[in-house]
């Protein structure tokens, strides 16, 4: 009996690609990133103990790419159970643009690397109008880290894969804790956080027995001769099909666009034909009877349809094409569970279209110029 032995497949662990890999180390990054943080008493963030985080009315988000994708959803999240507004933004856009701060703002900057360049301009800029600033890195000593006045280490371990994975489940987590933990300082936890935080405990499990169970090759296959792709979501779903979008287009190269689900008609719905499917980010929630009539509509155009919805939900029988499940969760949460299939969606595309995944064409793991 023969096995094949390189160092290149051993540090892979097996796998045949990092990113593989990396998503199947999924469920112990986000156990890593609960140690001292989950506890009996709630969510608790030791790092931000002398932030005065009940007086903040206003967030500032700044990040690029999944780091972005991933303060879209803390803003359906918090803005939903508290009086805060949030605004996010791509970080080459807001280092441009005239940034009012005032001392009831907290700026928040997302960066796995932690030395993206636009990323560290932001922070710098709004640093000077006075501005308290929270970096969420992956990245012990990067540069965001030394120039912010706190991080939130996301405690995901190394990633090699240049298409974040783990890393975005990660900043998903820390996102929902610091949100729950503002909540709590604010006096606005309700029951609703209150299950999200109970479900929140159980996402190691969870993602777990999702890994084991889920198998997307057939679907794949089925897909991977595409050559357009559309993604549609709503609210706090509509950041999944963003980041599904860009995790197909960066590492398959099929030209994959998301829109939300009520945006398709005033203009993207044009492109709309068998030869366009659609990626509906469809699990049961306030929305989902909006989302359907959008996949009814797609449906119309004769798009096929693939869809994600949540495992106790059938009402996508008989009008999606093809269902990919996912476990039952309280709505906020789904953004969670969400990420493994988006994610081995376009890894398996990628490797099946014959490219590798853990090193897309011209892209870089960290960007460090403008
Ligand atoms: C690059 C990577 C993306 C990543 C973005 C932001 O463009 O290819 O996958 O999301 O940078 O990276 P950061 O390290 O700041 O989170």
């Amino acid at each position: 009996y023969h096995i094949d032995w390189d160092e290149a497949s051993a540090e892979k662990g097996g796998y045949k690609h990092f990113m593989l890999k990396e998503i199947n180390e999924e469920p112990e990054a986000i156990e890593s990133a609960f140690v001292g943080r989950i506890t009996n008493e709630g969510p608790i963030l030791t790092e931000l103990k002398e932030f005065n985080l009940e007086k903040v009315e206003k967030i500032k988000l700044v990040a690029c790419g999944t780091s972005y994708h991933a303060g879209l959803v803390f803003k359906y999240f918090l803005e939903k159970h508290s009086n805060i507004d949030v605004e996010v933004d791509v970080a080459s856009e807001f280092r441009y643009r005239n940034i009012h701060i005032d001392d009831k703002t907290l700026v928040i900057a997302i960066s796995q690397s932690g030395e993206t360049a636009d990323t560290l301009e932001s922070v710098r800029l709004v640093k000077s109008k006075g501005a308290r600033v929270v970096a969420i890195s992956n990245v012990v000593g990067s540069t965001i880290t030394r120039e912010s006045d706190v991080t939130i280490l996301m405690n995901a371990g190394p990633e090699i894969g240049v298409a974040a994975t783990k890393t975005y489940v990660n900043q998903l987590v820390v996102l929902y804790i610091l949100g729950m933990y503002i909540l709590k300082e604010q006096n606005m936890w309700n029951e609703e956080v209150e299950k999200d935080f109970e479900f929140l405990k159980k996402a190691p499990e969870i993602f777990r027995k999702l890994l084991n169970d889920i198998n997307l090759e057939e679907y794949a296959a089925y897909y991977k001769n595409y050559h357009h792709f559309m993604y549609i979501g709503r609210g706090i779903n509509y950041p999944s099909a963003l980041e599904g979008a860009l995790k197909l287009k960066e590492i398959s190269y099929i030209n994959a666009t998301a829109y939300p689900a009520g945006e398709l008609k005033h203009g993207p719905i044009a492109l709309l034909d068998p030869t366009f499917p659609v990626f509906a980010i469809a699990p049961k929630d306030r929305l989902f009877e909006k989302t359907k009539s959008n996949i009814e509509e797609s449906k119309a155009r004769k798009s096929r349809i693939i869809s994600v919805t949540n495992e106790s939900n059938k009402d996508l029988e008989g009008i999606s094409d093809d269902i990919i499940y996912v476990p039952d969760s309280p709505e906020d949460m789904y953004p969670l569970t969400i990420s493994p299939v988006i994610q081995l969606f376009a890894y398996l595309i990628a490797d099946m279209r014959g490219y590798d995944p853990d090193k897309p064409r011209n892209l870089a793991k960290s960007v460090t110029v403008e």
